[in-house]
């Protein structure tokens, strides 16, 4: 069976959609407070990194679990709509680069499954 990974055209298509995602997550007034702080070369690329293993790629993810990675924006108030602009930037980017309407939708599904995780609860 082909992998999500291969349907969408694996690295070529990962690698500019979290740029892209990325840029628009920057440029969101709500969001771009969280990111201030951080080496955003680096979080691109274990962005990208997990997102190949959510696509079902043989690749180790080998960044801190998405709870942990997450755990000190909770006191920088960290919210669902903040979780749903995220996913929102996310979803564009995906289609921006040319991926399939519903190969975005298996991604941002699998997505949201973080949900719980990355707000903490
Ligand atoms: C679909 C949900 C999300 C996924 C899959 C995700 C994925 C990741 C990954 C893989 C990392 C790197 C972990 C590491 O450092 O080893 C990370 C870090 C980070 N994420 Fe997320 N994230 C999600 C949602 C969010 C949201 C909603 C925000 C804020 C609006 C956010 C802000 C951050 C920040 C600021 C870091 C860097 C933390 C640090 O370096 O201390 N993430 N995320």
């Amino acid at each position: 069976m082909v992998s999500l990974y291969e349907r969408i055209g694996g690295k070529s298509k990962i690698i500019p959609a979290v740029d892209i995602f990325y840029r628009k997550v920057l440029a969101d007034e709500s969001l771009k407070q969280f990111f201030e702080p951080v080496d955003m070369d680096q979080l691109r690329s274990l962005q990208a990194m997990f997102l190949t293993m959510l696509v079902g790629a043989k690749m180790k993810y080998t960044g801190k679990d998405i709870r942990t990675a997450h755990a000190g924006l909770k006191g920088k108030g960290l919210n669902d709509e903040h979780f749903d602009a995220f996913l929102k930037h996310f979803k564009n980017a995906l289609q921006e680069v040319g991926i399939e309407h519903e190969a975005v939708a298996e991604i941002i599904g699998r997505l949201e499954g973080t949900r719980a995780e990355v707000l903490g609860r």
